[in-house]
């Protein structure tokens, strides 16, 4: 069993580098093997952030785009403030604290779409019962897959967050019939034991 008390390498490295979580090399390797966010020489890059708290994802984002394109981002719970130095108060970025399977969270992000790119890293509070977190991960996942389906623009691009077991093998097919490449990718930040991957789809048809 790890310890997930004790801040381990990668939360070190985290701090050091301005982010809040360690969760940000997840999206940076995803980022450089799949270029999923280009650099601000590309105008008008849309970005959903779904599950954004603390902000790890949402700050690189922000920074890759340096001021350039747009980015929406929602969780139940507030962003830290830490390390944001005012890109949280920037003109091209929107948050809402909600939940994105709620009416009103949907509305609100989709109406400042469409988007190029949808991220979602969101995660249930885990329960200790593995196909309890499994189900509720699942269902998260295929809320992302929704706004993908309603608020991608074609040719953009899905990474989401899901627990291994269950269906997942179900949700790659509904990825792949939205996109014309789809796959699973485990970046090297997950923690060796942690049972998460992330589903890409890219090309939305
Ligand atoms: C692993 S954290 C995300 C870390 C984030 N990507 C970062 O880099 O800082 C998972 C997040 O999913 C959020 N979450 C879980 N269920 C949610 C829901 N239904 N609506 C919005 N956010 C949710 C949690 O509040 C939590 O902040």
């Amino acid at each position: 069993m790890a310890n997930y008390e004790k801040p381990d390498a990668w939360s070190l490295r985290a701090q050091k580098e301005g982010y809040p979580a360690r969760s940000v090399y997840k999206l940076k390797e995803m980022d450089e093997k799949f270029h999923l966010i280009p650099g601000p020489a590309r105008q008008g890059f849309r970005v959903l952030d779904l599950g954004a708290a603390p902000g790890s994802w949402t700050l690189y984002t922000l920074r890759k785009l340096a001021g350039t394109g747009f980015l929406a981002a929602a969780d139940l719970s507030p962003l830290s403030r830490r390390y944001d130095q005012g890109l949280f108060e920037g003109g091209n970025f929107f948050f809402i604290q909600g939940d994105i399977t709620a009416m009103e969270t949907r509305e609100a992000l989709l109406e400042r779409g469409p988007y190029n790119l949808v991220i979602c890293d969101a995660a249930p509070l885990t329960t200790g019962s593995r196909a309890v977190d499994t189900l509720r991960s699942l269902e998260l996942a295929e809320t992302a897959l929704g706004y993908a389906q309603a608020g991608l623009k074609k040719g953009g691009g899905l990474a989401v967050k899901v627990f291994q077991g269950g269906d997942t093998a179900g949700l790659l097919k509904r990825i792949r019939e939205l996109f014309s490449t789809a796959r699973a990718f485990k970046p090297a930040a997950c923690r060796g034991e942690s049972f998460e991957t992330y589903y890409l789809g890219l090309g939305r048809t």
